[in-house]
């Protein structure tokens, strides 16, 4: 991402994160060690920036954003630790360096995934800087368990790997993303909005919108980049989908249809957020980003 204000958002998310994150000498270390690897390593952080755009599209203070971005990531990096073990996508490179279960064994693998897990939730409870209220802490936990669990994100993983080998519908296939992927990055626009405690319910709704059509982009882009994209920039190796027999939106539709099925949706996503003024442009401009990036 190469725009200013996106790059200033990532370097929050950043020390936002490390500061959250238990020290790796804290007992039990290894573990510690193991959460902190898999998180501080890479990533886009393009959740963490949607809970600050977001906000700052509702006018959230930064300081009550922290804590949502950094929740959500966590869940996030705990998905990517558990999807890439040996009982799922049996992937050995994430983010340039071999995956949490190379470096730490499986075990510990699976446990920073489970106590990443519930730190995202403890946030929620308790992070000091975020909005105190607890009818919206509550709102957010919500948000943000029901994202997580069996009819989000860990959902659509188990709906992908019922899948492998299938070939899906494209109302199939868009179940699957709009769970696994989809359910993430809508959480992660309604935290950075629920973060203003005044946001109006309309308002909320349109984000809503924008919230899915995006999510879903997201993956039909992951998979685009698994065809087209190089393992180098993008730190994880491709044509992985194929070899596991994965159905995709390009193995369905092919690479031009699932580049203009991703062009639809954002379209759409633009026009969700057509009430909004210019403090919605930023959410405009990663809408695009979202079906145009290369890593
Ligand atoms: C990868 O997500 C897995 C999907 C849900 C598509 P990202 O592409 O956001 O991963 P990082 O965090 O930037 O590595
Ligand atoms: C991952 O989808 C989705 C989640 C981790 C929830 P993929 O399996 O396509 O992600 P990558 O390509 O390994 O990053
Ligand atoms: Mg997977
Ligand atoms: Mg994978
Ligand atoms: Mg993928």
């Amino acid at each position: 991402m190469t725009v200013e204000w996106i790059g200033g958002y990532q370097a929050r998310a950043e020390w936002a994160l490390d500061q959250r994150l238990p020290a790796a000498g804290l007992h039990p270390g290894a573990l510690h060690r193991a959460m902190r690897y898999a998180v501080l390593g890479g990533g886009k952080r393009i959740r963490p920036v949607l809970v600050y755009l977001s906000g700052a599209a509702v006018g959230a203070m930064i300081e009550a954003l922290d804590g949502p971005a950094c929740a959500v990531e966590f869940i996030h990096a705990y998905s990517l630790i558990h999807d890439d073990l040996p009982a799922m996508d049996n992937d050995d490179l994430r983010h340039g360096q071999p995956t949490c279960h190379k470096a730490f064994g499986e075990a510990l693998a699976i446990l920073a995934g489970d106590a990443l897990q519930a730190l995202a939730f403890q946030i929620l409870g308790q992070d000091a800087a975020m909005v105190a209220d607890p009818a919206i802490r509550l709102r957010m936990l919500a948000v943000l368990t029901q994202a997580a669990g069996s009819r989000g994100m860990a959902g659509g993983q188990a709906i992908d790997l019922a899948a492998v080998g299938q070939m899906l519908t494209l109302a199939e296939l868009e179940d699957m993303h709009i769970h696994k992927t989809g359910a993430l990055i809508r959480a992660s626009v309604l935290l950075g909005a629920l973060s203003q405690p005044t946001v109006e319910p309309a308002v909320l709704e349109r984000l809503d919108r924008y919230a899915k059509c995006i999510g879903l982009a997201f993956q039909i882009r992951d998979d685009i980049l698994d065809v087209i994209g190089d393992a180098a920039t993008l730190g994880k190796n491709t044509g992985a989908d194929r070899a596991l027999a994965k159905p995709t939106y390009p193995a369905l539709l092919g690479l031009e249809g699932a580049r203009e099925h991703a062009r639809l949706l954002r379209e759409e996503a633009l026009a969700s957020l057509q009430p909004l003024g210019p403090e919605a442009e930023p959410l405009r401009w990663i809408a695009s980003y979202i079906v145009e990036r290369v890593y």
